[in-house]
């Protein structure tokens, strides 16, 4: 049953039994591990894009949240960028009141803060908030939801912008969201989110998106809708090229604002492409099982080569990858990666090991599987030597090749 509007949900793959994708393990408890059933489909009643079980909100929000935001500097320029625009759109009037829904450790909010914004994040992951704090930023350690979001109103008084980013998509309790910005925004305030666009991730069969906390996976047309039953309105929209391609949102409550071009010109966009359609998804269907049997071919090919293949990248993203398509430590050594909490641990469900980024020269492998594909310029330049020593990268979106 659809989580927006109740409707039925028409499945259209199923990755089968996959463990949380930020849930890395201690080797010492691999036994405990908590799996549950990744399968994805779209409601045939509004349109929504949505995974068909949910797994429990603090089992992957909680103290030790692995995901720092600010790990990559592409990403830190990104939200400087960010906070640059949203200031000069939304928080041009006297003494202006901003919140941040999931700001992880600040990478966007405290550029606002260094500007002497009034600003307050809203970050249920403890560590990551405490990380935010440390950088001169408001948190609140609380999932936003109706009842926080009455808090903050009697607290704060009322927002002129509420912003989130990549966090949308990973609340299925989308009609308490709603109602908490019909609390929270002021009459004129405006809803701004930007999410990975289920458009890119068909046109680059881009599966790996696909995990526990991606609940949602929005477009114009199911954004528009959801909004609609929850009494608010997309005015604009736009496409962003970080993560693989994303969709900034504007949202404001229905006939406080009217919709700019962008919106009908991607509409009739995602009607030209059949976005949605049976066909799209089948067409979807059939390359996740093409690259998953090119990419175990591959690895498995080098490994009989006598070849020594890493990864790059423990993100969430890999656990699909790695547990749909079977790879574990007899394919990749290990995995590399800048994040001091994933040290040490084992990557979920598929136990391949992961290390800091200093080890992938100790010595260079023969093949890194670039499992951070969507961060593929800033690592590549930073890894420079290793290509220069005759290795090569292994990319699998939005096909399997060797660059
Ligand atoms: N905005 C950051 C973080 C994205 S990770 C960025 O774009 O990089 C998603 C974040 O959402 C996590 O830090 C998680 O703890 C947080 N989150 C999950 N559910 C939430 C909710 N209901 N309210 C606020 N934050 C939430
Ligand atoms: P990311 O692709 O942003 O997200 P997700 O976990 O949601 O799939 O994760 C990037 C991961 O790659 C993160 O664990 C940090 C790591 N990383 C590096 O190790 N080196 C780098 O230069 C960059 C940019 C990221
Ligand atoms: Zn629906």
């Amino acid at each position: 049953m659809c989580r927006v509007c109740g409707g039925p949900v028409r499945q259209f793959f199923d990755f089968g039994r996959q463990p949380l994708s930020d849930a890395f393990v201690d080797p010492d408890r691999v036994d405990e591990e908590y799996f549950y059933r990744l399968a994805v489909g779209i409601c045939e009643s509004c349109g929504m894009t949505q995974l068909l079980d949910e797994v429990a909100r603090d089992r992957m929000f909680h103290e030790a949240y692995p995901y720092h935001s600010s790990g990559s500097v592409h990403m830190r320029r990104h939200f400087e960028q960010t906070a640059g625009r949203l200031s000069r759109d939304h928080l041009r009037g006297p003494d202006p009141f901003v919140v941040e829904i999931g700001c992880n450790d600040g990478v966007m909010l405290r550029s606002l803060a260094k500007e002497g914004i009034r600003h307050l994040g809203v970050e249920p992951s403890g560590g990551v908030a405490e990380l935010a704090r440390q950088q001169g930023v408001r948190v609140r350690t609380e999932f936003f939801e109706e009842a926080s979001a009455a808090e903050i109103l009697a607290a704060e008084g009322p927002a002129d912008l509420v912003y989130s980013a990549n966090t949308i998509c990973h609340i299925p309790y989308l009609e308490s969201v709603f109602r908490g910005l019909d609390t929270l925004l002021a009459p004129d305030g405006a809803f701004v989110f930007e999410d990975p666009y289920l458009g890119d991730i068909l046109e680059r069969t881009s599966f790996d998106q696909i995990y526990d906390e991606h609940f949602y996976f929005f477009t114009v047309g199911s954004v528009r809708s959801a909004a609609a039953r929850f009494g608010f309105e997309v005015v604009d929209v736009e496409r962003l090229p970080v993560h693989g391609g994303e969709l900034r949102y504007t949202l404001k409550r229905a006939g406080r604002g009217s919709p700019g071009p962008a919106v009908a010109a991607l509409l009739a966009e995602e009607d030209g492409r059949g976005l949605g359609t049976p066909e799209v998804f089948d067409a979807f269907a059939a390359g996740v099982e093409r690259v998953r049997s090119e990419l175990t071919g591959l690895l498995k090919e080098l490994r009989a080569d006598g070849k020594r293949v890493v990864g790059y990248g423990a993100t969430a993203k890999s656990a699909t990858v790695t547990n749909f398509c079977g790879i574990g430590p007899e394919l990749i050594d290990w995995v590399c990666d800048v994040t001091p909490a994933k040290h040490g641990k084992l990557m979920p469900g598929s136990h391949i090991p992961v290390r800091p980024t200093e080890s992938l020269a100790e010595p260079y492998p023969d093949y890194v599987l670039l499992f951070a594909w969507n961060h593929a310029e800033e690592i590549m330049a930073k890894e420079r030597l290793f290509r220069e020593s005759g290795g090569r990268w292994i990319a699998y979106v939005p096909e399997v090749r060797i660059l």
